[in-house]
């Protein structure tokens, strides 16, 4: 009788305390970094559709929303820009006082201790939409390569702690590493998105950012959803080129690829929970067909789970405001 089973797993399951003290991974505040969108302007707060809780905001609103994170114990925000002028070579993207680069001195005043991590990529300045400068039809990629350093150097001058490339150019991190130490730059560390796919989860983002490409996709340069092998390579060679942190993107459709490179190297690892993963899940909550907490904390619990050490997520804040009430 008392031979079997001679392991009962649902011992362990039988109460919350129990299941908490053998719990393998929590979700804390501090493992999020929350995305903000930031407009020119003053007063601007402007809900993005298809991203129920995101808003894109001029840099004072931004601010308040910064604050409430950091009060909230959320450690870190990554900001794009939405600028005022596009044109073919996203030249307000570099420029010192763009809308980033003001958004960050602000941010970076008043709040000193919030981590600001920038984006740097041109698809969100550029009046085509794609990630770097054309030539004919195809994104030109050393040719886009100074674009990106002075980009990373003027979101350091404006006193960025962290620059992260999002853009896919071969060689980029190499580029954005030696123009920060030549001015100077030594210390900023450089996140790179080294495993991005070409991602039909990025449709809201790119309402949200305004980066939509006018024509075509970003298939030649974004990597194939099908590839997790070619993952392993696109990390070991930004780890070549001098990359402080990597990121694989998204997260929650490729738990396998977080997972992978988790295993190959000892950098630390982040995934971006990203847009379209955010939106169906609220989407579903909305139609009352998912409790959207407990998914959410499912996924992200899944997304460290599979060896993330951070998670760059649009509910960031939503889960701190529940994780403050208990
Ligand atoms: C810029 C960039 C994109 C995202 C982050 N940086 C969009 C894209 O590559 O089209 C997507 C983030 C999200 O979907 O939340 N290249």
């Amino acid at each position: 009788m008392n031979d079997y089973p001679s392991f009962r797993p649902r011992r362990l399951r039988r109460s919350e305390a129990l299941r908490g003290l053998v719990r393998e991974r929590t979700v804390q505040p501090a493992d999020l970094v929350l995305p903000l969108f930031v407009v020119p302007g003053k007063g601007v707060r402007r809900p993005v559709s298809s991203m129920p809780g995101v808003d894109q905001t001029s840099a004072d609103e931004l601010l308040r929303d910064a604050t409430e994170a950091l009060q909230l114990g959320i450690p870190a925000v990554l900001l794009f820009g939405i600028p005022e002028e596009k044109d073919d070579v996203g030249s307000s993207g570099y420029h010192p006082s763009g809308v980033v680069q003001e958004a960050v001195r602000l941010l970076k005043r008043e709040l000193p201790e919030l981590i600001v991590v920038t984006d740097v990529c041109l698809c969100e300045y550029t009046s085509h939409g794609h990630c770097g400068v054309l030539r004919g039809e195809t994104v030109d990629n050393d040719a886009t390569l100074p674009l990106l350093a002075r980009m990373a150097v003027s979101h350091a001058e404006a006193g960025a702690d962290i620059v992260a490339p999002s853009d896919m150019m071969d060689g980029r991190v190499k580029a954005i590493r030696a123009a920060l130490d030549v001015k100077g730059h030594t210390d900023v560390p450089i996140l790179s998105y080294a495993i991005k796919y070409a991602s039909s989860f990025y449709g809201p983002f790119r309402d949200a950012a305004e980066s939509a490409p006018s024509f075509g996709d970003r298939r030649g340069y974004q990597m194939d959803p099908a590839n997790a092998r070619e993952a392993l390579r696109e990390a070991r060679l930004d780890i070549d080129e001098g990359a402080d942190l990597l990121m694989v993107k998204p997260a929650h459709a490729y738990l396998d690829v977080i997972h992978r490179v988790r295993m190959a190297t000892e950098l630390p690892l982040w995934a971006y929970h990203v847009s379209g993963e955010y939106a169906m899940v609220m989407a579903a909550a909305e139609r009352g067909w998912l409790d959207g907490d407990r998914a959410m904390t499912e996924v992200l619990t899944s997304i460290k789970r599979a060896g993330a050490d951070r998670v760059v997520t649009y509910y960031a804040r939503q889960f701190a405001r529940r994780a403050r009430e208990g």
